[in-house]
């Protein structure tokens, strides 16, 4: 479909052309697809004008709902939880992909699937200059799969194992860990479709999560069985369904055509009770689905994971088969899942390459952050030394020790403002350095320091040649 230029009038006045935005140019993307992916949500303002509103002289620019700051304080927390994840991630054998933020929305539109919340509703999905539909990243499996079939990725030894770390937008009404951008850790396991695969991806997440101590964790996990078997339960669902539509949400009743088995994990309390009932899809799995299942109980029993059967837990993204996971806390308030995935071995043939199987899960960085924010005491980036230099010949060999010290990976700071040796003490108090290294004229002409505690209050001399050496051997006794 492709879109035509109006002509309208900017703020100034001036005529000129606009981009039509009724419909997307889906390049890429096959005529079957077409007609799933053309309803997608439009923008209801897109104009280069709209850049000129003009903006009150007082008003501030304000960030975007449920689009966060993550602020000095929070990072050092950030970091450790980075830092875990990328650690336990790179003891399984998994390496890490840095995949683009966005790609062509028809990549998400056939993975994820047209008939799912994200894709219907939640993507953040924009025309490029060309008019082709792009899409901000709703989550990183979809680009994983792509870049491994684009880079052939199939034809080296298989397994193969990612991971990644990074943003991901979702339009969903914001609330307590639940944001437009949030930020995933996720892992994608190519190459098998035995079951101890499925049981390594979820003892990885257990791990990981038990390591960083989140309190009252707890897995559930179901079968979605094969395709065929999903097809041949939908049958006695539907008949379940439809003598239960009086007591389904509006919702529900929509999904009862597109997505029925979306139905069992409404959050809705009336669809729930109406669902208590409904026929189980593990009940019809095949002899093969109900195998592997079994295999993958048994390996997280031998890992000694704990586990709980949740029959309604089928996901909300169309790629799944066979496993499905989800760990969820008791300390999340209403959005309690802190990870989730499954296997999706038909993933990467559905998005053009050859059939291989994988298994893979996310985790949901701001949930793990808000817990992890509660059940420890707070973190902050030190800073070790401060350099009080003041007077003018100070202030020469000041700048000169600071980088000396920093070069030699000493954490250190000065606060250029301070020119008396009261102002640069109570900054060194107030970034909460340990040490402060005191140098004023006296100093600099006798060649020393003065090395203060800043706890003890103890001073020492130690000389001006060479302390970055004698201060790095302190710092990190060999
Ligand atoms: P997902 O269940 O959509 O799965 O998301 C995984 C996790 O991301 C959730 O459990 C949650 O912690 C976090 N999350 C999702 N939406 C938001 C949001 N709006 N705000 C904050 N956190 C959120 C996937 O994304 C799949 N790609 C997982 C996967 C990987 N399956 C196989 N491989």
């Amino acid at each position: 479909m492709v879109r035509r230029p109006r002509t309208i009038r900017s703020h100034a006045g001036r005529r000129k052309k606009a981009w039509r935005l009724s419909r997307y140019d889906i390049r890429g993307v096959q005529e079957s697809q077409h007609s799933s992916c053309v309803d997608l949500p439009v923008p209801r303002r897109y104009s280069p004008d709209f850049l000129l509103l003009p903006l009150n002289n007082m008003d501030s620019i304000k960030g975007i709902k449920g689009v966060k700051d993550i602020l000095p304080e929070e990072t050092p927390r950030w970091r450790l939880i980075e830092d875990t994840v990328r650690r336990w991630a790179l003891s399984y054998g998994y390496q890490e992909i840095r995949i683009p933020i966005f790609e062509l929305t028809a990549l998400f539109a056939r993975s994820i699937g047209s008939a799912t919340d994200i894709v219907e509703k939640e993507m953040y999905t924009f025309p490029d200059r060309d008019g082709t539909s792009l899409t901000l990243r709703p989550e990183g499996t979809a680009g994983t799969v792509r870049s491994f079939i684009e880079h052939n990725r199939a034809a080296d030894p298989l397994p193969q194992k990612y991971f990644y770390i990074g943003p991901m937008f979702r339009h969903e009404r914001p609330q307590a860990g639940r944001l437009r951008q949030f930020h995933q850790f996720g892992v994608e396991f190519f190459g098998t479709s035995d079951p101890r695969a499925d049981v390594e991806v979820i003892a990885l997440l257990w791990r990981l999560l038990s390591d960083l101590a989140l309190p009252d964790l707890t897995l559930e996990i179901n079968s979605l069985g094969s395709s065929d078997d999903r097809a041949a339960y939908k049958p006695f669902l539907r008949s379940f369904l439809s003598q239960q539509q009086a007591l389904l949400c509006e919702n529900c009743h929509r999904r009862m055509d597109t997505n029925p088995l979306r139905v069992l994990d409404c959050k809705v309390p009336s669809c729930r009770a109406a669902t208590e009932s409904a026929p189980r899809l593990t009940d019809h799995l095949s002899t093969e689905a109900r195998q592997h299942f079994d295999q993958v109980l048994c390996g997280l029993v031998a890992l000694g994971v704990p586990y709980q059967l949740n029959p309604r837990l089928v996901r909300g993204l169309d790629y799944y088969c066979l496993t499905s996971f989800e760990i969820t806390s008791t300390h999340l308030g209403a959005q309690n899942a802190v990870g989730a995935g499954g296997r999706y071995d038909g993933l990467v043939k559905t998005l053009g390459g050859p059939s291989v199987p994988a298994v893979g899960f996310a985790l949901g960085l701001e949930r793990v952050s808000l817990m992890f924010q509660k059940t420890s005491s707070p973190l902050r980036d030190e800073c070790l030394y401060y350099v009080a230099a003041f007077g003018e010949e100070g202030k020469k060999c000041g700048l000169v020790l600071l980088d000396e010290l920093r070069r030699a990976g000493i954490s250190t700071q000065c606060d250029y403002r301070a020119t008396t040796l009261k102002a640069h003490l109570r900054q060194a108090d107030r970034a909460k350095c340990r040490y402060a290294i005191l140098l004023g004229d006296d100093e600099a002409s006798l060649g020393s320091v003065i090395l203060r505690n800043l706890e003890s209050k103890a001073q020492e001399v130690l000389p001006l040649e060479g302390l970055a050496s004698i201060l790095k051997t302190r710092t990190f006794p060999a």
